[in-house]
């Protein structure tokens, strides 16, 4: 082993063998041996951050297994997965070892773009078409021609566009808006949703002949609270990744910081353990990196879940209104889902209790901890991203 890698063996050596062996799992080198640990780490040196998937868990394993079998097909993927579960990462790790890997790889977030506007941001409009339609625009599916269109939060789509997007699934063709003519699209198809599908369909807010369509070939990424031993390797490979943006070099981490990390339950996942790093790693002003307790929004340690007093609990039959789930949003800090989220204590499907947030027009953000800003002024800009 070169002095290269000297640091990271004292990362390893201070947490005492909570790394495994194999310290990097690549799913596009998990056949080669282990001595050769050490170029793979060279390789994700240099490739992007983004399209980089860490963890040793039998079931990050088998999602990897699932990735490398599908991405060469043109079939269309359902990944599913809580918020900051890695869905986005998994979708351009298929997108970049399909055929397609040189074409676009267009994303959309569902959520995001105003339902009024999503007809046209998806398959473009004409001149004309609506007032400030001053020119012709091409939509994503246009603009992913050959390669893969991202969905992300399909299951915030509208009834009318899920309509559309059925048809493009069918057809492979559509027509801008305002247009009349149909433009046929050679385009994979990779959906994401971190909602419970099935019970929008019953719900009727999610058709059926859509999801059938989507969920050709569904991956499902498991939460990090059950994946615990992905931690250690995700909080050294952030580790690395920060320090070397802020200049500093931090090289161990003590068992009992690592051992709070473990206990917490991560309600935003890989995304909220990303924030944590960096916020530990701008703090740390020895080799060591010190972790806050308070930064852990939630409960301290899992074992605390049994002593919780019943008190939300018993406002089950009250859910309908808005005053139960406020309270309940104040219990949880906020939080929706998960072990201790606002739906468990109400005793509701997560999913339902999202729609009536939205419904009863209820601010989440509002019952979050005040947490300082720490990425204004960062140079990470990729893990600015918000956990709501
Ligand atoms: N297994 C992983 N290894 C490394 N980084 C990860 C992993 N899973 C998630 N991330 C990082 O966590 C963040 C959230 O992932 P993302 O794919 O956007 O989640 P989602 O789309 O499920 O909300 C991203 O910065 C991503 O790079
Ligand atoms: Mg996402």
């Amino acid at each position: 082993m070169n002095d290269h890698y000297g640091d990271r063996v004292a990362f390893q050596q201070s947490i005492e063998g909570t790394i495994p062996e194999s310290i990097f799992y690549d799913f596009e080198h998990r056949h080669q041996l282990e001595n050769e640990d050490i170029v793979l780490r060279a390789e994700v040196d240099r490739t992007s951050v983004f399209e980089e998937i860490v963890g040793v868990s039998s079931s990050l394993r088998s999602v990897l297994s699932e990735v490398s079998q599908v991405a060469p097909t043109d079939s269309t993927v359902l990944i599913t997965g809580e918020t900051g579960t890695g869905k986005e990462l998994i979708a351009r790790a298929i997108h970049k070892r399909s055929r397609r890997s040189s074409k676009p790889f267009v994303s959309v977030n569902c959520a995001a773009i105003p339902p009024s506007l999503i007809a046209s941001e998806l398959f473009g409009h004409e001149k004309g078409a609506f007032t400030g339609a001053v020119q012709r625009r091409q939509g994503r599916f246009e603009l992913a021609d050959g390669g893969t269109i991202f969905l992300d939060e399909i299951g915030e789509l509208t009834p009318e566009i899920q309509v559309m997007l059925l048809r493009v699934l069918q057809e492979r063709e559509f027509e801008r808006l305002g247009g009349s003519r149909p433009i046929r699209v050679n385009v994979r198809v990779i959906a994401a949703t971190n909602r419970d599908l099935d019970a929008a369909i019953d719900d009727g807010r999610f058709r059926s002949d859509l999801y059938y369509r989507l969920n050709v070939f569904p991956v499902e990424l498991p939460p990090l609270r059950e994946r615990l031993e992905d931690i250690p390797l995700l909080v050294e490979y952030f580790t690395n990744r920060m320090a070397r943006h802020a200049g500093k070099t931090i090289s161990t981490i003590r068992k009992r910081a690592l051992s709070l990390l473990q206990s917490y339950d991560w309600p935003g996942n890989v995304r909220e353990l990303q924030n944590v790093v960096e916020r530990a790693v701008i703090f740390s002003d020895s080799d060591s990196l010190q972790i806050d307790e308070q930064w852990l929004s939630g409960p301290r340690s899992r074992s605390t879940v049994g002593l919780r007093p019943p008190i939300v609990q018993r406002r089950t039959l009250a859910t309908q209104r808005k005053d139960a789930i406020e309270a309940a949003l104040l219990e949880s800090k906020g939080r929706v889902s998960g072990p201790f989220g606002a739906a468990t204590l109400l005793g509701i499907p997560s999913s339902t209790l999202e729609s009536k947030i939205k419904l009863l027009n209820i601010d989440k953000r509002r019952f979050k901890p005040q947490v300082i800003n720490w990425s204004a002024g960062s140079s990470f800009s990729h893990a600015k991203t918000n956990l709501a």
